[in-house]
């Protein structure tokens, strides 16, 4: 069974785990959210620092909590990309520096990869190929996965990803940061029904819509020209029916988009990973549609939907296992397509 060491420091939270095999022996995260809230969002500067001081005592923790040493350690980890360059270069060098003291091999780790591995931490998956819906603070994609490693992007978002979207309607509704939660709880009691906000369709060339990519930009501007009528009549605003509404709309569009996506690509099963992830209310429409359409669908627990280690821990167990090894060398991207995660574990590396 190989047992790993992973570091996670590709934004805002720093975090720490020991997976061995596919269980989770200690998972730590620091969350710097409370800082960056005062900014309204992530300010990279302040998290790479964060990160410095937060890292040595995750470390030291999550050896404490399984009880292992760096001794009975397989192998090293860390994410390498994409994210904020400043930021994964901690995590990066951390996990070189620890490699190299101690002899292990390192494996730089792409932070998607990390969150398709999130679901495994759950209930099995049937065996077979199934599509991933990926929503998170930066990414929203649709990703056909047909083995480990073995990834083909069928959607994505033309410009802001959902969790960036949840993040920046917050914003303007007056709520925290992150904004994902805020509305949230800002949605409960709302009504969802009160404001029809736009589906966001990505128009073709040829005429038509893309049937699966996604836009979310409008839906940002729609909400807010939404605050400024109601704004110029003088009374409070309906914040509460405001986000159900918004929330409403961006899990229809989800939903609908991936479960149409699995049955015309001929996948049984929809997975929802990522930090969006977390709402409950594309859960729930996402039961029923998948209900509805026959569709067998998993979602990975709460607790690994937003940013942590033992994410990153089984994507590089499983890498580890098929024989992939980063060179000590290895540094970081902020950007790069899953497709291109086996790059870090070649000869040549990227970069
Ligand atoms: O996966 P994640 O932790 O980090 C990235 O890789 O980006 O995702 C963070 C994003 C943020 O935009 C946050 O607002 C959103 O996930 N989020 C949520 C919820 N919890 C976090 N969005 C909607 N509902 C939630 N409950
Ligand atoms: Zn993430």
């Amino acid at each position: 069974m190989t047992t790993v060491l992973a570091l996670e420091t590709s934004c805002d939270e720093s975090a720490a785990a020991i997976v061995s095999g596919r269980r989770v022996l200690a998972g730590v995260v620091a969350s710097q959210v409370e800082e960056h809230a005062r900014w309204g969002g992530v300010v990279p500067e302040i998290a790479s620092r964060r990160h410095v001081e937060a890292l040595p005592a995750l470390i030291g923790r999550v050896l404490e909590q399984s009880g292992l040493a760096m001794a009975d350690l397989d192998a090293i980890a860390a994410t390498v990309a994409p994210g904020l360059a400043g930021a994964l270069l901690v995590g990066s060098v951390t996990g070189r520096t620890l490699a190299r003291l101690h002899g292990k091999p390192f494996l730089g780790v792409h932070h998607l990869e990390g969150h398709l591995c999130s679901v495994h931490l759950g209930e099995p998956l049937p065996e077979g190929p199934y599509l991933v819906l990926l929503v998170s603070g930066g990414h929203t994609e649709l990703i056909r996965v047909d083995a480990p490693g073995r990834y083909a992007r069928l959607g994505r978002s033309r410009d802001d990803a959902a969790g960036e979207c949840f993040d920046k309607v917050a914003r303007l509704l007056g709520l925290g940061y992150p904004g994902g939660p805020a509305i949230e709880a800002a949605a409960a009691g709302g009504d969802s029904g009160r404001f029809r906000f736009p589906k966001g369709r990505v128009s073709l060339p040829q005429g038509g819509f893309h049937p699966y990519d996604f836009s979310f930009s409008g839906l940002k501007t729609a909400v807010l020209r939404q605050v400024q009528a109601l704004g110029g009549q003088g009374s409070p605003l309906p914040v509460s029916d405001l986000a159900a509404s918004f929330e409403q709309v961006v899990a229809e569009v989800l939903v609908e988009r991936s479960c149409r996506c699995a049955v015309e690509a001929g996948l049984a099963t929809v997975v929802l990973v990522g930090g969006v992830a977390a709402n409950r209310r594309l859960r729930r429409l996402m039961e029923q549609e998948a209900g509805a359409r026959g569709l067998l669908w998993r979602v990975a627990p709460l607790a690994y939907c937003t940013d942590n280690a033992a994410m990153v821990g089984l994507a590089a167990v499983e890498r580890f296992e098929a024989g992939g090894c980063s060179g000590i060398g290895l540094g970081v991207a902020a950007r790069l397509s899953l497709e291109r995660a086996a790059e870090l574990y070649a000869p040549q590396p990227p970069f």
